[in-house]
């Protein structure tokens, strides 16, 4: 059976610490969509990780790792994950396997995603220039080339065809690609590398272990409000987010779908453009962003911050299914005197406990309600019971919100900072 693992903000809520975090109780992590948009922290005894495409479940040794199918690879940044993480001690050989049908980005995939960016001005997505959005509208444009095609005498031609295509599109954007000559070395050698990891024919794989019971934890990418069909268009990254994109982008029915949790931080973050109703852009706002330290795992940029918004958070359950909840870093709300949960919008006048259909400008106020916060520093407590009252309400009332349970509360990085409910 599998179980899912989502995020139900903008990404970036902690999903890798906790799919470290439960791993054990899995044979398999699978990654299902998106690629080195992704950056996946984890901490170890003190040590930090980040992980772009492989797996959360690669530091322990007895779990395999997956790359589905639904993922699309960078070889030459895929490369450096991999150098890195065998540093650090994962047994990567052994443990990574990766789906023959996964899409690769092309350097030029990267050259054109900043091109599309540069060519938008201030309406950018604020995308992470890491080539995604070209490289998934080749894969739906019927053009894209596959990792397993490496293997195969066609691979040659179905670049150079990508490649005029590619160039010709560049020149359209007037975008200079003298870097091009470079950045093709580097992915070449970095394909010849990647030969040397196990590529499977993954749908068969991932359906064997279903039918030998064995469990399956499949990891989300980025957040159930940057989903291609339901997060806030344009704004959004460009593959599905929500638990409906582990069936495609692992190839397993709905049915062997057991439960779903959904990630999601005490408050919000969001890099990146696009609408943000509960955006705090004040001392609390900055106070949030240096205490929790939102800046990007992969690209270092300050991730805006704001309150919980109950009604994205809602939405987002209910495009998932989500079974339970767990809510992280409540441990950076500690000492502010009040603290707010968005729980509906004014919209022209009338009060919506729904996300509207939304463009670019849309501007919707949130209606704010108000808790007594916390002043303990709670990033040691390792029970619930120990845990203040006025942060036992917010959590209690959240709960009821989401008509979901919360199952677990991570109050720190680290592995060991992680309390079940
Ligand atoms: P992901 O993309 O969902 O895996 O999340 P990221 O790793 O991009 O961002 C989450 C950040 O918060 C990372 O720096 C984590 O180390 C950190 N983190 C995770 N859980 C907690 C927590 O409960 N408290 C605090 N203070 N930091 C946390
Ligand atoms: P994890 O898995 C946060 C955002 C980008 C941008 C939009 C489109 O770490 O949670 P893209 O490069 O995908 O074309 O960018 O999506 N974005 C993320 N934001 N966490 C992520 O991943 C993200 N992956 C993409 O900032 O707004
Ligand atoms: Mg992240």
């Amino acid at each position: 059976m599998v179980d899912v693992l989502l995020g139900l903000q903008w990404g970036d809520e902690g999903k890798g610490k906790i799919a470290d975090y439960l791993s054990p109780h899995y044979d398999v992590v699978a990654r299902f969509q998106g690629g080195p948009n992704a950056g996946h922290s984890l901490e170890i005894a003190g040590k930090k990780h980040v992980l772009n495409t492989i797996p959360s479940g690669i530091f322990h040794r007895d779990c395999i790792n997956l790359i589905g199918n639904g993922v699309v690879i960078d070889p030459v940044l895929l490369q450096a994950e991999i150098e890195r993480t065998i540093a650090a001690g994962a047994d990567v050989k052994h443990n990574l396997y990766i789906s023959e049908k996964a899409h690769l980005i092309l350097p030029t995939h990267r050259l054109l995603d900043a091109a599309s960016e540069e060519s938008k001005g201030d309406k950018k997505i604020g995308s992470t220039l890491r080539g995604i959005s070209p490289a998934y509208q080749d894969k739906t444009g019927r053009a894209g080339l596959r990792i397993g095609d490496i293997h195969h005498k066609t691979f040659d031609s179905l670049y150079a065809e990508a490649l005029e295509k590619h160039i010709s599109l560049l020149k359209y954007y007037a975008f200079d690609y003298s870097s091009l000559v470079e950045l093709e070395k580097k992915w070449f050698d970095s394909l010849d590398y990647l030969k040397q990891f196990k590529f499977v024919n993954s749908e068969y794989f991932i359906n064997d272990f279903i039918k030998q019971g064995k469990k399956i934890l499949a990891e989300g990418a980025q957040g159930s409000l940057l989903d291609l069909d339901f997060g806030s268009y344009p704004f959004v990254t460009s593959s599905n987010t929500i638990s409906g994109g582990a069936c495609v982008g692992l190839g397993i029915a709905p049915r062997s779908i057991r439960k779903v949790t959904g990630v999601f931080k005490a408050y919000c973050t969001r890099v990146g453009s696009g609408p943000f109703f509960t955006e705090l852009e004040n001392e609390t706002g900055e106070l949030i962003r240096t205490k929790g330290h939102e800046f990007g795992a992969t690209t270092g940029r300050p991730r805006r911050t704001g309150w919980l918004d109950l009604v994205a958070l809602n939405y987002a359950i209910m495009l998932s299914g989500v079974d339970e909840l767990i809510m992280m870093k409540a441990d950076v709300l500690s000492g502010l005197d009040k603290i707010y949960a968005g729980v509906a919008y004014q919209d022209e006048g009338s009060e919506i406990n729904r996300l509207p259909y939304i463009r670019h400008d849309k501007k919707l106020t949130p209606v704010l309600k108000e808790f007594d916060g916390w002043q303990e520093d709670i990033s040691q407590i390792r029970t619930y019971n120990e845990l203040p009252e006025t942060f036992k309400d917010y959590v209690q009332f959240t709960q009821n919100q989401a008509g979901v349970p919360i199952k677990v509360l991570s109050v720190g990085p680290d592995r060991e900072q992680t309390i079940a409910v």
